[in-house]
């Protein structure tokens, strides 16, 4: 269906929390699917911070913040 890996490097719509949330949220270009009114606000959230965790090696940001 054209979706892309979210597991390399090279992202459509950059792969910075705010991006990924505003994809998984409010879809893209009619092809991606909103998910807010199915997921919720907090499901949303998580699913970012998943697909963030895909291709960040040290898994979530809070994870990673920690390690420093
Ligand atoms: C919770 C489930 C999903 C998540 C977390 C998710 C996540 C994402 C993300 C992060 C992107 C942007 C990738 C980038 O910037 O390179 C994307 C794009 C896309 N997704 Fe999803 N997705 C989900 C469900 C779906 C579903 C159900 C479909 C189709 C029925 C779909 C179809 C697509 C397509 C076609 C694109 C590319 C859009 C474009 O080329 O403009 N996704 N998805």
């Amino acid at each position: 269906m054209g979706a892309p890996d979210l597991t390399d490097g090279y992202w459509l719509y950059g792969s910075g929390r705010e991006s990924l949330y505003q994809t998984i949220a409010h879809g893209r270009h009619g092809s991606m699917p909103a998910h807010r009114e199915l997921l919720g606000e907090t499901r949303v959230r998580l699913a970012a911070a998943y697909v963030w965790s895909l291709s960040h090696n040290g898994g979530t940001p809070a994870a990673q913040a920690a390690a420093k």
